[in-house]
């Protein structure tokens, strides 16, 4: 049997990371750049923070502050060109089943192309089943938001509560949150993914079962805590409603790849959005997944955002690595895993609508390149990918900046910024960015003995009041958040994962370390919920911790 066109351009094309020419070259400069200072680099070079920049679709990324020369530039480049990322970028984009583990495309950048565009899985044009659905979708969210779709006892919906986990769940949320100014603000959005009863409890609480609607999110709809909350929602519609089954038709839509599942649940296929397997559920939001996004925002400022999506996909793929922000984002977070020991990434949005934005980033970058086998099937000798969190400025400098300032540990950061405030109120944007620029200039300069001594500080206390410096960041700034400016940054940092994963070797697009503790729940519940004692086959801790909560239950 001959090995499929993407495993070849993967598995057998590219020799072993660590063996190539590129990577031998950046492990030996590395040790001659480790000892460089960024105010050196800034001194040397006046125009630096001038030139290290690049800018497309209208994000702007200063990549200035990070602990590069044009040398490591050079060779990361490179890296990329050796591990075929321009190959890679190609197979995706052409509909080739670079997802070779569950042997499946991977197309989201089919979720945002024009209507003329074509794109073949198995040799068929999927564009054309894009837009139908995002018709369907247009169709009903106008019919929602007109309050023409009414429900069981004729009033229009005024709450809209998705049901969805993961990246049924965060996309759409973080996305509501981002895009909040744009909403309509008569309509209530609550989002449940927990399987803890609190999440939908509180979530309904305050909503009259008659004039709520829920979207059951779920790609495979066969998710634990997805079909749990759904089959709540639907006994707490029936008793709100007097039982009337004919109502779930009227209060329940799905979005799903499983027609059947759907079925089975009893929501009419009429009332369900698909979308396809060549969509992972972490790169979703702009699907179906993204209905309660389109019913908030309404559907023109949601293809706005497919647009903002597409504008970075057109860069991504055309772009010269040497400017292409992915591409440049990607490298830079290689360069500190793997050849500076840095463990994490903070995702510092100076941005209050993108509260949710570093917990969305958590699943997209660590369920997607959180892997330690390559696409061969061999064991990693280098480090893969980082740890993403963060929290939005200026909250973090009141918690956690001590330590990236100060602290023992190396940890890049993204500061992201718009030039315009949606609520400008007096001086608070000024201020706000202000925050931004201070504090990427504090951790790249930092304060030396001689500055702190020179402000008369005592001699015992000058080592604590020192800062370092030589800590690496990089700045995103953009004009405005606008549903296309939140596109083209989602896109930016799912293509920056694409490269990352391209280099690392491994399948970005598939999630098999979820499974064992799904499995093993499955065989836990009703040894939870038996009435006789369960015998257990488990290891003394989880055996005992078994038997204790038994009794404390009861
Ligand atoms: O458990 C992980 C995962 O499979 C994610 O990849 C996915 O986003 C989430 O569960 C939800 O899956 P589904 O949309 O099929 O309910």
């Amino acid at each position: 049997m001959s090995t499929p066109v993407a495993e070849q351009t993967q598995t057998s094309k590219i020799a072993p990371l660590t063996s190539l020419h590129a990577w031998k070259a950046l492990e030996a400069h590395a040790q001659q750049v480790r000892g460089l200072h960024l105010r050196r680099l800034f001194a040397d070079d006046p125009k630096r923070g001038e030139r290290m920049t690049a800018e497309a679709a209208g994000l702007f990324l200063d990549y200035s502050k990070n602990r590069i020369t044009d040398e490591t530039l050079r060779l990361l480049l490179e890296l990329a060109q050796e591990s075929g990322l321009k190959q890679r970028i190609e197979a995706m984009f052409s509909g080739e089943k670079i997802n070779i583990t569950e042997k499946r495309a991977v197309l989201h950048v089919a979720l945002r192309a024009p209507r003329s565009e074509s794109i073949l899985v198995d040799g068929e044009n999927v564009v054309p089943q894009v837009h139908e659905v995002l018709d369907k979708m247009t169709a009903f969210s106008n019919r929602v938001r007109s309050g023409e779709w009414t429900g069981h006892t004729g009033k229009p919906i005024r709450n809209v509560v998705n049901i969805g986990i993961g990246g049924s769940d965060l996309g759409p949320v973080m996305a509501y949150e981002a895009l909040r100014h744009y909403s309509r603000r008569d309509l209530n959005f609550r989002f449940v993914s927990n399987v803890d009863g609190t999440d939908f409890a509180e979530a309904v609480h305050d909503f009259e079962p008659d004039e709520t609607l829920f979207i059951v999110s779920s790609k495979t709809f066969t998710t634990l805590e997805t079909m749990t909350n759904a089959h709540t929602a639907r006994t707490w519609l029936l008793k709100g409603i007097g039982g009337h089954q004919s109502s779930v038709a009227k209060h329940f839509v799905a979005v799903s790849t499983n027609a059947e599942e759907v079925t089975k649940f009893g929501i009419d296929t009429a009332n369900m959005f698909g979308f396809w397997d060549w969509v992972g559920g972490r790169y979703s939001m702009d699907s179906a997944i993204g209905l309660s996004t389109m019913l908030a925002i309404g559907p023109d400022n949601f293809r706005a955002m497919l647009e903002g999506f597409h504008a970075i996909d057109e860069h991504f793929r055309t772009a010269p690595f040497e400017r292409n922000l992915p591409v440049l984002l990607g490298l830079l977070s290689i360069w500190y895993t793997d050849f500076f020991d840095a463990q994490t990434v903070a995702i510092l949005p100076y941005e209050q609508y993108l509260k949710r934005f570093p917990a969305y980033l958590q699943q997209l970058t660590m369920e997607s390149n959180g892997k330690h086998v390559t696409l061969s099937g061999n064991t990693v000798d280098y480090e893969t990918g980082p740890i993403y969190w963060g929290e939005p400025g200026t909250n973090g400098q009141h918690s956690f900046y001590q330590l990236i300032h100060q602290g023992t540990r190396l940890i890049p950061c993204d500061f992201l910024a718009f030039a315009k405030a949606l609520n400008p109120l007096g001086r608070h944007h000024d201020m706000l960015l202000a925050n931004v620029f201070a504090q990427t200039e504090a951790l790249a300069f930092g304060k030396t003995p001689e500055q702190v001594k020179a402000e008369g500080t005592p001699d015992w206390l000058v080592p604590h009041r020192v800062f370092e410096g030589n800590r690496p960041s990089n700045t995103i700034l953009a004009d405005e958040l606008t549903p296309a400016a939140l596109g083209k940054l989602v896109a930016l940092y799912e293509h920056c994962v694409f490269t990352q994963g391209t280099i690392w070797q491994v399948n970005s697009f598939d999630q098999w370390g979820v499974e064992l503790g799904k499995a093993l729940a499955q065989k836990i519940i009703p040894e939870l919920e038996s009435e006789t004692e369960p015998e257990l086959a488990h290891d003394s801790s989880t055996n005992n911790l078994i038997r204790r909560y038994r009794k404390q239950k009861e």
